[in-house]
């Protein structure tokens, strides 16, 4: 969770939490949570703040527009071909598991040109509205390398990846850690070619990846 500061009125402390959109108010030891997207959050904010409440929503605005992470945080890296057909089932069955609660995982194996890839991007296309962020990766050198080389940008984080560069545990901390923030229902796909071991340590972090291999 990040916060951060927008303003200062007398002892009120205003935060914006990013990734959940909330703003919290700090005073004299008390905290409160407002969500400024329902009308009840607004009435409240108003109460708070009064005439305060302008200058405080531009401050989000700004940084909303500066900071928003994207839907797609990469292009899909494959096209769906005009004659695709059938995977039905297949595309029910990621869904399905994908859905099944907890911090679900797919993995789609197969042999040489079966159509993994084109299954991925097929998935992309059909349900990419049902979720907050999409990712597609090619892992060549791994996911850790492939997480490092496409994230960091569309997650706002190049500035603090340049602070830490001398040290590569500390970037992918921080990558991870940004991931794990984000609303639970991402997708990313893992590409070719992975091995499926690699996905053991990265459960937690997100919801709903899939990958092929
Ligand atoms: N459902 C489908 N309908 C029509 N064409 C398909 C379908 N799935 C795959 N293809 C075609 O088959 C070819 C191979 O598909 P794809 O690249 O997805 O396979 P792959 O399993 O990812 O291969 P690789 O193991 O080499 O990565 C592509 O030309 C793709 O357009
Ligand atoms: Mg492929």
């Amino acid at each position: 969770m990040e916060e951060i500061k927008v303003a200062q009125y007398g002892e009120k402390s205003v935060y914006f939490e990013q990734n959940t959109g909330q703003i919290t108010i700090h005073s004299n030891g008390e905290v409160k949570i407002i969500n400024p997207s329902s009308s009840e959050g607004m009435d409240l904010l108003r109460q708070e703040l009064g005439a305060g409440i302008s200058e405080i929503l531009a401050a989000i605005k700004k940084f909303a527009l500066v900071n928003a992470v994207p839907h797609q945080l990469t292009t899909p890296g494959a096209a769906v071909p005009e004659g695709f057909i059938g995977r039905e089932r297949e595309l029910d069955g990621i869904h399905t598991r994908l859905h099944a609660g907890g911090n679900a995982l797919a993995l789609v194996n197969a042999e040489g040109g079966m159509g993994k890839t084109t299954l991925a991007a097929a998935y992309w296309k059909r349900f990419s509205s049902e979720y907050q962020h999409l990712a597609w990766l090619f892992c060549e050198k791994g996911i850790l390398e492939a997480m490092r080389s496409y994230l960091p940008e569309p997650l706002g984080l190049r500035e603090k990846m340049n602070e830490v560069a001398a040290d590569t545990d500390k970037q992918m901390r921080l990558i991870i850690s940004t991931m794990a923030n984000l609303p639970k229902t991402a997708c990313w796909f893992w590409t070719t070619p992975t091995n499926p071991r690699t996905f053991k340590g990265l459960n937690g972090i997100a919801q709903g990846w899939a990958g092929t291999c």
